[in-house]
Formats: structure tokens, sequence, C-alpha cells
């Protein structure tokens, strides 16, 4: 465990050690915090809950803990306030993190669980400060020993190929033993309808074709809400792609748009107009679930698509953020699921139709602020993780959430259909 909070906290410091202090502490996006207040934010959490509450001991800044509570501080109040600096924040995460180890020391970890919590929230945070330079568009910024992302499988996909997977009962939610998330649980077993889903995602290509065919303007394609959101934003494409749609902006690079990619930074609403004018919709997530793990032969849901395994990144799945972007649709195809559906982990999270709510039977654990207090408040569920989300947080039962206006997240998706 100690080694991979170590782990986790270099990974964080690599990621920004390119910025100056001024790119730390400026808002980039109204939608998102200054990387400085992440980094912050980041100590709190730890200091709350692994010295804190876990250690027993005094806040080391009992001060700062409403500004860096992601509740008392929301999101739009984060740059009109006063924030530590970048190299305060470092100090910060610096001296909380030798009172953690100091804590562990003393009294171990006991069963793990809060020190996974808090390692992934480092994890997932990550993925948020991507979120934000990939919005920040900064040309100065170096990405830390980037990976070769693979070339496109041959023949190549479009998304629009569909595999059938059988209706039939399966497992839906977190295994009982191990680490995950209140939301993931509890465990149960549904009754899904047989379905057609895509194969890969949509692909840029396929994207594009939609957007040459008038997909912004044929209103029959949108629901009401989208439309209504569509109009008043003047959206037109994918959030990154340029305006002549042939180029697409990658962490602050201006690339030529790469046709076998999957479509990325578009909203739930453009995922839903997509599908419609093929006369397709979403896949629910609980299709997207059983697609992603169940294996039909063997009447288990597996840990990962392609088995027991953890992703290794470049081989199973493009994960764990040294690609800095997305790798041709279907490019993994050691990475495939029982039914035969590619990239379900990595690459993009996917839009699914699923509004985010809780399990029958769901019990907050163990705060209600990770999970509880989103439910029933118009989010959409996303599944699978994307190029930026570290790999120990990427399985096929994880809920990701967020508004179906949003284009922040590294977000495309695949269309379904009824059997
Ligand atoms: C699971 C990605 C929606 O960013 O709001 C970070 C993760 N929770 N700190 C979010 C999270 C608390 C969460 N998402
Ligand atoms: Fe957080």
């Amino acid at each position: 465990m100690t080694e991979a909070l170590l782990e986790a906290r270099e990974r964080t410091l690599a990621l920004v050690v390119s910025l100056s202090n001024e790119n730390l502490e400026r808002v980039h996006s109204p939608l998102m915090s200054p990387l400085a207040w992440d980094l912050a934010h980041i100590a709190a959490y730890e200091d709350l809950w692994l010295v804190h509450r876990y250690g027993e001991r005094p806040l080391l800044h009992e001060d700062l803990a409403a500004t860096y509570d992601a509740f008392e501080t929301p999101r739009a109040v984060r740059g009109d306030i006063e924030l530590l600096g970048a190299a305060e924040a470092r100090d910060y995460l610096c001296e909380t993190r030798e009172r953690t180890l100091q804590v562990i020391d003393e009294r171990g970890v006991g069963d793990g669980q809060l020190h996974e919590m808090v390692l992934r929230h480092e994890h997932q945070h990550n993925e948020t400060m991507l979120q934000t330079l990939q919005l920040a568009c900064l040309r100065e910024y170096e990405p830390a020993e980037p990976r070769a992302l693979p070339v496109s499988p041959d023949p190549s996909f479009t998304g629009l190929e569909l595999v059938e997977v059988p209706g039939g009962r399966c497992s839906i939610g977190a295994p009982q033993d191990g680490f995950a998330y209140d939301n993931e649980r509890p465990r149960h077993r549904t009754d899904v309808p047989g379905f057609l889903i895509g194969r890969t995602q949509i692909t840029n290509a396929t994207y594009l074709t939609f957007v040459e065919g008038g997909g912004y303007e044929r209103r029959e394609w949108w629901s009401d809400e989208g439309w209504a959101w569509k109009e008043q934003c003047d959206i037109t494409r994918p959030g990154s792609w340029t305006p002549d749609l042939a180029g697409e902006w990658r962490l602050g690079q201006l690339e030529p748009l790469h046709p076998d990619r999957p479509v990325v930074h578009v909203s739930w609403f453009e995922a839903d107009a997509f599908a419609r004018s093929h006369g397709a919709r979403l896949p629910t997530e609980i299709e997207w679930e059983k697609a992603s793990s169940w294996d039909q032969a063997a009447g288990t849901a597996l840990p990962y698509p392609w088995g027991a395994e953890p992703p290794v990144p470049g081989r199973h799945a493009n994960l764990d953020q040294r690609g800095c972007g997305t790798a041709p649709a279907g490019a993994h195809p050691e990475g495939a699921s029982p039914c035969g559906c590619l990239g379900m982990l990595g690459d993009v999270w996917e839009w699914t139709a699923s509004h985010f709510d809780g399990y029958d039977g769901f019990v907050a654990h163990p705060y209600r602020e990770y999970s509880e207090v989103f439910f029933g408040g118009g989010y959409r569920v996303l599944r699978g993780g994307s190029w930026a989300t570290r790999t120990r947080v990427a399985t096929p039962s994880f809920r990701n959430w967020d508004y179906p206006q949003r284009r922040q997240i590294f977000a495309g998706f695949r269309i379904a259909r009824d059997a």
C-alpha cells in the first residue's frame, strides 16, 4: 500500500512538472479548478481520512479544511477565493504524506479500505487535472514519459459494426471482496433482454459523416433538452475539433483529425443525437457492463473484459495517461470481452443511457458525498475509463457520472439496439 501511495504521488507531480506556478494557479476554464486547488485538495483529503480520521490526529490545516472540501467550496467559486499558491500546495502534499507514513508506521493500514479510497481519490484527480490541461490548451505543456500509441487494426472499425449479446440473467456490480465504491454495490443478478452493441466506439470518421450530413441541424435527431442546449451554446462539432473539421487539439498540440480514433469530447446530448440518426440508441449501463464482463459460457462476470488479469496498458487497453490521447478504435484485440467488444476499458469514457442512481439496497459508505448526494440529480452514467484513467481505477463495474451537456470529460460512446 505504501508503495502504491508513493507511486500515485510521483505521478501527480510528474503531471504538472512542466508547468509554471502561474499556470498552476490560473483558472483555465470556468468548469475546472485551478490545478493548485486539485493539489491542495488531494492533500486535504488524505489528511482528513488517513491522518485525522484513521490516525486520530488533529488536522494539519484546520483553517483550510473548508476551502479544500469539494462541497463547501464548489468549482465555480474556486477561482474567486484566496487559495494556496502552487509552492504551498506542494508543501501541503509533502507534509501530509509524512504524517500519513508516520501513522502507517504506528498502526498499519487496518483493512486497507480507507487507504485504497484515498489512493484512488488521487488517481481520479489526476484525470480531472488532465481535463483541465486539455481545456487549457497550453502549447508548452510537456507530458512526462509519453508512450507511442498502437496503429490501426486491419481492417479498421467505424463503430457501426455491432455484436449480439444474448438475453438472460447476469451479475452486475462489484464483487463482495476487494475495494469498490458504494455505488457499485450491492452486486445483484438481473435479467437483460438480448441486445446489439457496437464492437467499438464510434470513430471520428463516422462522427464526421454525421456532422457533414447535417447532424447538428436535423431537429428530429435531438431530444428537446439537447436541442435547446445545442442552440444556446452554438455547438456544431466535438469540443476538441477545429472549426474546419480537419484538426483536433490534444493536450495543447494541434493534430490532423485521426479518422479511426474514437470521437471524444462529445456531450451525452450529442451522443444521443448521433445514435438516433442511425436508428439506434445508447446502451444502458447494465447492457454496457454485461457486454464488457459477462462470460455467457461460464455463467460468471469476469473481473476484466479479457479475464482476471489487471490491464497491461498498451496490451489490453489504452489506460494510464502515457498515451496522451486515444488509440485507433479496436487497436487492442487482446482486450476483447467475451462477446467480442473491443476497447471497453480505456481510450474514452462511454456515455450510457442511464441516469445515475443507487442500485436497490444501496448503502452509503464511507461517506455520503462520494455518490449519494448526486443520485437523482440529472447525471448520466459513463463507463469504461479513458486514456487518462489510472489503471487501478478502471474496472467494468466502475460508474462515472456527469451532466448530459458536459464535454470536458474524455468521453465518447458506442451505440446499441434492441435485438
Ligand atoms: C467520480 C469522477 C465523478 O470528480 O466528482 C473526486 C470523483 N470524488 N473527488 C468527481 C471524485 C471526489 C468524482 N467522479
Ligand atoms: Fe476530490
